[in-house]
Order: structure tokens, then sequence, then C-alpha cells
């Protein structure tokens, strides 16, 4: 009799005990758009004494009441916090923890994991630590240009000649991670997957992105999700949400808003 063969099972964090008697509070000074900061975070300072447990601060969001979920999760406190190089990526805590979560469901899917925008490779890195570190099955691409922003006036720190060297050293005992140095779309030519389980694109500029889905949305399997990282950022990010509604209603899809500035959507 032959026996069905099943799918290797992927290696998954697991949560601990949840204790009932104390929910985290966590403050971080980090956000942007604001006038006075010094103001601010005083207002703020005395609006987080006012509030029952459970305030989450910082990345523009400022809540209360919640379970904190990301910080009851040790492996991703772990990934997280081993991954900090700088206020923002402090910050931020609660985006990395939904593409750490999209990770979780996406490593048991069939397809790779892509992001389209790398920098210095921290948003790859903690949802890799997060799904096992080395030992992480699924091959994850990374597209950018690294050396260079062609995002008129982004230029991030360190962003010169050497930068994608110090990446790669970054990767080196991560062979599954395979980081493509271009400008998207073009990039795909030098190296592309045929199938996505995960996508995560953070260009933080229109053309790139809609290029970018352009080419990867098909590869993406039933199952498969895609995190628009400035998706519900207004400013000067709005014109991404005004072509990504119309680009992704054309093929029935309506991206979930997220309160952290990200969109969210499901393949079907
Ligand atoms: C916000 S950073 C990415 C941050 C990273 N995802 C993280 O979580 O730490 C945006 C990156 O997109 C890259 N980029 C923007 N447009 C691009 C394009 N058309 N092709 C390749 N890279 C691009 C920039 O060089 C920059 O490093």
């Amino acid at each position: 009799m032959k026996m069905p063969i099943e799918a290797p099972k992927a290696q998954l964090p697991e949560l601990g005990a949840l204790p009932m008697d104390v929910v985290m509070n966590f403050a971080v000074h980090k956000y942007w758009g604001v006038s006075d900061p010094v103001r601010f975070k005083a207002l703020l300072d005395e609006a987080c004494s006012l509030v029952t447990s459970g305030h989450f601060l910082g990345d523009n969001l400022f809540t209360w009441g919640r379970n904190n979920s990301l910080f009851e999760d040790k492996p991703f406190v772990q990934a997280w916090q081993s991954n900090l190089q700088n206020d923002a990526d402090q910050a931020i805590a609660w985006r990395r923890y939904i593409l750490a979560c999209a990770a979780f469901h996406c490593a048991q899917l069939e397809g790779d994991f892509a992001e389209c925008g790398v920098y210095t490779g921290s948003g790859i890195k903690t949802v890799m630590d997060y799904m096992g570190g080395t030992a992480f099955s699924k091959t994850f691409w990374g597209y950018d240009t690294f050396d260079y922003n062609p995002v008129a006036g982004h230029k991030f720190a360190g962003q010169e000649e050497g930068l994608f060297d110090k990446v790669q050293e970054r990767f080196a005992s991560y062979p599954q991670v395979k980081l493509i140095k271009g400008l998207i779309p073009d990039s795909f030519a030098l190296g592309c997957p045929e199938k996505l389980a995960y996508l995560h694109i953070d260009l933080n500029n229109v053309e790139g992105e809609i290029a970018a889905l352009e080419v990867l949305f098909d590869k993406v399997v039933p199952g498969g999700m895609v995190i628009l990282d400035d998706y519900e950022w207004a400013g000067i990010y709005r014109p991404q949400k005004a072509a990504e509604d119309p680009w992704f209603y054309a093929r029935g899809y309506r991206v979930f808003p997220l309160p952290t500035g990200q969109g969210f959507v499901i393949k079907r």
C-alpha cells in the first residue's frame, strides 16, 4: 500500500504560557510629522499616565488597553531585539510583528519569500530569526539598489558604496537569502522566484511598488500574503494608496489598511 507523502512541516515558533495578571506597556518616542517634539513628548507621557495598562506608543501609533501580543511572543522579542540598528527599528516593533505573523502563515505554503526594499536587511533578518534563523527552510529574495537610493530625498544613513557588501556580510551564514542588487523592475531579470508565499514591498515610492506588483503578484500562491509597508501612510506616501487601490480593485482585491500604516492583502 502506498503511504501518502506528507509535506515537510515548517519549524514554527511557540507561544509560552500567558500571564493573566500582567500586560506590557511600550513607549518609544520615535514618530514623524510632529511640529513640537518636546511638548508632544510631555503630553504623550502624561497621556500614558492617564490610561489603563497595555499602552503602545511609537511609530505614530498610540493605543492602550491592548494585549501588546508582540511582547508576549518571546521568539519574536528575541528576533526583534537582536536586529535593532536604530531608534526607528525600535518604534516599528508592531510593524515587524505583522511581518512575523505573516511569515508564520506563509512558511506553511508552497513558494519563496521576497522583500522589495531591503536597506540593511533588518526586516528580512527579523522575520528569518523569528522563524528559526539559519534553519529557516525557505529561500528569501531581497531586492534593492543598496549603495544608493533611487527615490529622491530618501537616502538612508549608510546608503553609499559598500552597503551591499555589508548587507551580504550580515547574511553570510544564511545561504537561503538571495540578495539582488539593482533597480526594480529591471533587477528581476537577474533572479526571480517562480512562486511566492510571502511578499513584502517597502520601496517608499509608487512607481517602484506598482512595477514590483506587476511582476510579482501573479507569482503569489493562493493563501500567500502581500504586505505594503507604506500603504496607509498619508502625506508623501499617499500616492501609493492612490495607485495601489485601483491596481488591486482591477484584480478584485481590497487592501486591508492596518493601524501600523501597512496595507495587507491575502491572495486567492
Ligand atoms: C524603507 S527602505 C527598506 C527598509 C526595509 N524593508 C526594512 O524593513 O528594514 C526602502 C529601500 O527601497 C529601495 N528602493 C526604492 N526604490 C527602489 C527601486 N526601484 N529598486 C530597488 N530598490 C529600491 C531603497 O534603496 C531603500 O533601501
